[in-house]
């Protein structure tokens, strides 16, 4: 089985890799990545010499650069992971997100429909669903609850899903999707909560809260996503949409206040900042359709998923402190220019 994983140099697209190379020793995957600030290529470091690995540098919403890469590769499975991820940004700058996030989405289905494949899947999120109040929580996303976006960003993801589920029904594209709540874990790009707060405390810097912490993350462990991925994408029906999330609920303040503990540092370096603009108040996912029908369940309690992860954390300083250094974006100079 051949495999093209776009974004797979960012956070959830690179332990994607690792899950299916080792689960999967062998398929062949191939990772196109256009190495935006998100994407590193030291993270992939322990795989570029895999012979089940190959790594293509390129930005999904270039037609012919990715019509280039089917006709040489021609993947059975198409997973976009690619996209402009982080929610600030997009309130400061909309129009990468509307390229990549809805066009790049566009170009990648054009070139399954030209060259053929078994399955293109959309890996989505739950901001597509907008936000639930604080004071209902009874309250879940199941995956009738309507699209009801906030940030350009979650507009820009709903966009991409609708024309998904568009090539699908004009086209017979046999596309899926998967709505994930929050995840956190290994390689996590540290403009996030959780690894901003964990790098700020390790440098004894203030830990930013925006408006008054209150406001509800659905966590997910990201190993817990992949694993979802990869059976949606073997098992799920064509045509449908899976929301993923473990019922891991834990407001802002509280997960500021495990990784300050975990670290044995104070409780006065969090700040309470200005709010973030259209601030989505809770998010939470209702698993029931991918447990009822692929049987899938998280295996990693928050708990124990974020002492894990502040671990991880501590054991790569040099992971995350390149890229606070910006040293990250040599690496593909470095690896490849003189190649
Ligand atoms: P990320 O920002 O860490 O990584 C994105 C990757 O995509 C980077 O490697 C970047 O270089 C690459 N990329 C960006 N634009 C590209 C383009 N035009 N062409 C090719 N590559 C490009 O993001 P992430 O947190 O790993 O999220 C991955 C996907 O999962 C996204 O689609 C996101 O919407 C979705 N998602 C994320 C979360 C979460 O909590 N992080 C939850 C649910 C869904
Ligand atoms: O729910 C899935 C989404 O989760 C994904 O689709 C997005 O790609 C991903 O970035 C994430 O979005 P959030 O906006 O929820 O994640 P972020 O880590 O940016 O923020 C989590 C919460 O923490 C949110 O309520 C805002 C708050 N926050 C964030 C930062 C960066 C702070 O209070 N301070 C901060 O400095």
């Amino acid at each position: 089985m051949k495999w093209l994983v776009t974004g797979g140099a960012g956070f959830i697209g690179s332990n994607f890799v690792f899950y299916m190379l080792d689960k999967y020793p062998e398929d062949q995957i191939i990772c196109l990545d256009k190495l935006t600030y998100a994407g590193n290529l030291e993270t992939l470091e322990g795989v570029m010499e895999n012979p089940g690995f190959t790594f293509v540098k390129g930005d999904i919403a270039d037609r012919e650069a990715v019509y280039a890469l089917f006709e040489k590769e021609r993947p059975d499975i198409v997973v976009n992971f690619a996209a402009e991820s982080h929610v600030d940004r997009s309130v400061v700058d909309p129009g990468i997100f509307l390229q990549t996030n809805i066009l790049g989405t566009g170009v990648l289905m054009d070139a399954c429909r030209k060259y053929g494949i078994q399955r293109y899947h959309q890996v989505s999120t739950d901001e597509v669903y907008g936000d639930l109040p604080l004071d209902r929580p009874d309250l879940f996303f199941t995956e009738e609850t309507p699209i009801h976006t906030s940030s350009p960003y979650s507009a820009s993801k709903a966009s991409a899903d609708l024309l998904v589920q568009a090539y699908h029904r004009t086209f017979g594209l046999p596309v899926s999707i998967s709505r994930c709540s929050n995840n956190y874990g290994p390689y996590h790009f540290p403009e996030k909560l959780i690894p901003l707060m964990i790098a700020n405390a390790l440098n004894d810097k203030p830990l930013p809260v925006y408006g008054t912490g209150e406001n509800v993350r659905d966590w997910l462990y990201v190993t817990d996503h992949c694993a979802a991925i990869d059976l949606i994408v073997r098992k799920g029906r064509v045509g449908e949409v899976y929301n993923i999330g473990g019922h891991n609920e834990r407001t802002n303040l509280q997960v500021v206040k495990t990784i300050l503990k975990a670290l044995d540092k104070p409780e006065s370096l969090i700040r309470f900042v200005t709010d973030r603009p259209g601030h989505d108040m809770r998010y939470a996912i209702d698993p029931t359709k991918i447990h009822e029908e692929l049987g899938w369940l998280p295996e990693t309690p928050f708990d124990e998923g974020i002492q894990k992860t502040i671990r991880w954390y501590l054991n790569n300083k040099p992971w995350w402190e390149h890229i606070i250094s910006g040293d990250y974006q040599n690496y593909y100079e470095k690896m490849y220019g003189n190649r």
